[in-house]
């Protein structure tokens, strides 16, 4: 009973969550040829290496088929039914063919990896580009997962594409054109059947199979994107899952999405085989037409039999490169749906963009006027977080902002950071409207601490030294003493070279909490604003922090969310929300 309960709980869940990221993302749905033809349109700075690699690709596959064809002229030549060319010829010719033919193919694929490796790199700089732009707002989001699915597989399915997917289209039109000309010559009626044995397998099959297959690909891209979010969401709430018994229901939960992307892949696994088997019969097929099409005119006069017999082994021996299209179209799904996430992710519009060339920040008052704002996630609007907020904060002194969870404390330290954009009413620095700062400048003027901070796997100096990378060793203690970790840093056998990895989770959320202050400290900014600075430590520490903080707020603005009334007892105004 409890393990059904658990299932229906999973797939209301997905139901739910794939409604409201489809408003969230505000899905494009974009066509396979658009998304093609935004890929194609990432490799201009790389035309000239794919020009040559179709180049050689061409060569290298005609000299292929022409291998077999030769071959057949040999045959015919030796039974005196040919007499174009000289037997020595014929297995020269066949001889350099198979020579170029491997040189060929090395260097053709050799370009299209290089391009295919030089273009990854730049599309995962745009992505990181484009996480920046859209990062705090998107990385707040419960979207974690599926953004490392995008920067991680998405990314590298795209190598299909470039090294494997538009090369060998370009190399199968040309090839056909080529060979549909050498049978037509012989007879108009062969070329005609040639003509539609490579539209057949170059075409119609991979069109209807990509069609067959395309809800397919995108699916298992966003599903392989749900597991690797609730793969995070268990290792990170571990503790909570043992703690709660909540074991046996993420694991149902789990085996479901596992059984859910197992049936997807089945599914394209399926229409793998049935797009192979119907290649290989229609290839067949067009063998057998063209003999019976040769045989007609060989014994109407039309054709000599020499002629008939090449035209049959030329069809045969020239399906290798459409066949290959054909068999692109089952990655093709995979390797479109990769590429419209990424696209997706490169073209989403922040909530807020970046300002450069605008204002400089100004010190002085920061003025918040009819100050509005709800978060828009998933869709639906959330209630007013901050409703017509007016307040402003003077320089040289310590702002306490109290008031009950979930009022919005937070939230209004966001705005000031500009993490997102107000509805409506206005924050200005000093008289400059914050929309109209840099957001650089902004960011550098304040210094934020988090509720809850973020430790890099990294020595403990550069944990802080994040906040100012050109500080010295002697700015960075200055400023652990500051935020009264210092003697815990000195106490560890690395002091200050201890990695935070290797202390695994044995760091404490106060002492996590005072490098964070120490991160401000060195941050040597004009603004302070600190959430809930000292809720995990102790009054010993908390005084040493707050006494440091009272003569730094000398000249500075420091704003100092908190409940504590022993953190609130240093503010000289309280604000209460
Ligand atoms: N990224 C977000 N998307 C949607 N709603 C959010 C987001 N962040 C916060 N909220 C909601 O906005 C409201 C205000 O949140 P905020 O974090 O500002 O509260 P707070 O006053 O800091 O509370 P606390 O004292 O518990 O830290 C809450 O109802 C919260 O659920
Ligand atoms: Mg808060």
């Amino acid at each position: 009973m409890k393990a059904e309960n658990i299932r229906q709980n999973t797939e209301n869940r997905y139901q739910k969550d794939k409604t409201v990221q489809m408003k969230a993302a505000g899905e494009k749905n974009r066509s396979g040829l658009k998304v093609m033809a935004g890929l194609i349109g990432m490799i201009r700075p790389l035309l000239g290496f794919m020009l040559l690699a179709v180049l050689m690709g061409c060569t290298g596959n005609l000299m292929a088929t022409f291998i077999t064809v030769l071959g057949g002229y040999g045959l015919l030549t030796a039974a005196g039914l040919y007499e174009g060319m000289s037997l020595g010829l014929i297995f020269t010719c066949i001889l350099v063919f198979a020579v170029a033919r491997g040189i060929l193919r090395y260097a053709e694929q050799s370009s299209n990896h290089f391009i295919a490796f030089k273009l990854l790199a730049r599309i995962r700089h745009q992505v990181f580009a484009a996480l920046r732009r859209l990062a705090p707002a998107k990385l707040s989001g419960s979207e974690k997962g599926n953004l490392i699915s995008i920067i991680t597989s998405d990314i590298e399915l795209l190598e299909v594409f470039y090294a494997h997917t538009i090369s060998p289209i370009a190399i199968a039109v040309i090839t056909s054109v080529v060979m549909t000309v050498f049978i037509g010559r012989m007879h108009p009626a062969a070329g005609l059947v040639a003509v539609c044995g490579y539209v057949l397998v170059g075409i119609v099959i991979p069109v209807l199979n990509s069609r067959a297959g395309a809800g397919s690909g995108k699916k298992y891209r966003d599903m392989f994107g749900d597991i690797n979010t609730t793969v995070l969401d268990n290792l990170y709430g571990l503790e909570e899952i043992l703690q709660y018994g909540q074991k046996d229901g993420r694991m149902a939960a789990m085996a479901l999405e596992t059984e859910r992307l197992e049936a997807v892949n089945g599914k394209l696994k399926k229409d793998e085989s049935r797009q192979r088997i119907v290649t290989d019969w229609v290839i067949l097929l067009a063998g057998i037409v063209m003999a019976v099409v040769c045989g007609y005119f060989v014994q109407a006069g039309q054709m000599r039999a020499a002629q008939g017999v090449i035209c049959v082994i030329a069809i045969m021996s020239s399906f290798g490169p459409t066949a290959a299209l054909s068999a692109l179209s089952n990655n093709l799904n995979h390797t479109l749906a990769s590429g419209r996430r990424v696209l997706d992710l490169l073209e989403e519009t922040p909530v807020v963009t970046e300002i450069t060339g605008g204002e400089a920040v100004s010190s002085g008052d920061i003025h918040c006027a009819d100050v509005s704002f709800s978060y828009k996630d998933a869709g639906a609007e959330t209630a007013g977080v901050l409703e017509n907020f007016n307040y402003t904060f003077t320089p040289n002194r310590i702002h306490g902002i109290l008031g009950k969870s979930g009022c919005g404390k937070s939230t209004l330290l966001k705005l000031l950071m500009r993490f997102y954009e107000t509805d409506d009413g206005k924050i200005n620095y000093g008289g400059a409207d914050v929309n109209r700062i840099n957001t650089t400048a902004l960011r550098n003027h304040i210094a934020y601490v988090t509720q809850d901070t973020f430790l890099f796997h990294d020595t403990i100096e550069n944990n802080i030294r994040v906040a100012r990378e050109d500080a010295s060793r002697d700015a960075v203690v200055a400023a652990a003493k500051k935020a009264s970790i210092h003697d815990f840093i000195m106490s560890l056998p690395k002091g200050y070279d201890t990695r935070l990895g290797e202390l695994g989770d044995h760091i404490s959320g106060g002492e996590k909490q005072r490098i964070g202050i120490a991160r401000a400290f060195l941050h040597d900014s004009e603004v302070i604003l600190l959430d809930e600075p000292t809720s995990n430590i102790d009054s010993l520490n908390e005084g040493i922090i707050l006494s440091s903080l009272k003569k730094e707020a000398d000249d500075r603005t420091v704003i100092l969310v908190s409940h504590r009334a022993s953190t609130m007892g240093i503010a000289q105004d309280v604000l209460r929300m």
